[in-house]
């Protein structure tokens, strides 16, 4: 489903990552059969989201095909969940509806009812490393909102973190159906080993045998 941002990106960098994380998420989905209900109304979660540069991304990608989509994101960062709104805000007769909220995941997750479900819970450059037991309640929380046929979709800067972020959901209870080394992911400057989406996974809830 197409969406235009209102106001430019912030920096010029970002139309070309968004270009090459569309192509990456179009990779990485390119073995998973059936993704899309079309005509049905599709929830997207991002979770973390910062500015949710991606949200556009995310429309076209896993709503192309949607009746009626929603996107939801969450972050602690005011001042960034303030552009993300700008730039993604929807007039209400819009196919698709977003809202930014400025919050905690954890409590975000705790708030939702457990008929609240999404059908892809994205988190972009995940950070489990740097807080294991704030970022595995998220993932915990998130999983458990996802519909049965729901997607948790993570990327990741570095491959250690990478690595630690997929043990965890595993532990928890996912089950990996992707996998992809974005071959061209930047390099950035700031971390020996960094790049921007350099690793993808997707993830599905176990299902009830
Ligand atoms: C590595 S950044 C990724 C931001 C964004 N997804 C991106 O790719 O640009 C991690 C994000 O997690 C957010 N964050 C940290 N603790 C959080 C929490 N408890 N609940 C929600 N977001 C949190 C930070 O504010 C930050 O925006």
């Amino acid at each position: 489903m197409p969406l235009q941002p209102n106001l430019p990106f912030s920096f010029e960098d970002l139309p070309e990552d968004m270009a090459l994380l569309q192509k990456a998420l179009r990779a990485t989905l390119a073995g998973l059969p059936g993704l899309q209900d079309p005509g049905r109304e599709q929830r997207i979660l991002n979770l973390a989201c910062g500015r949710a540069d991606e949200t556009g991304v995310l429309a076209e990608v896993f709503g192309s095909q949607a009746g009626a989509l929603e996107i939801v994101g969450t972050d602690i960062r005011a001042p960034e969940i303030e552009e993300a709104n700008k730039r993604w805000n929807t007039r209400e007769d819009c196919d698709v509806q977003t809202r930014f909220h400025v919050e905690d995941g954890r409590r975000f997750l705790d708030s939702l009812s457990s008929n609240d479900r999404f059908d892809l819970t994205f988190m972009r450059h995940q950070n489990f490393w740097n807080d294991p037991a704030l970022w595995g309640r998220m993932f915990d929380g998130a999983l458990r909102q996802l519909s049965d046929d729901g997607l948790f979709v993570i990327t990741s800067y570095f491959d250690r973190e990478h690595e630690l972020a997929c043990k965890k959901l595993e532990k928890l209870g996912a089950v990996k159906v992707a996998e992809y080394r974005n071959p061209l992911s930047r390099a950035l400057a700031d971390g020996k080993g960094k790049s921007i989406d350099r690793h993808i996974a997707i993830f599905r809830r176990q299902r009830a045998s």
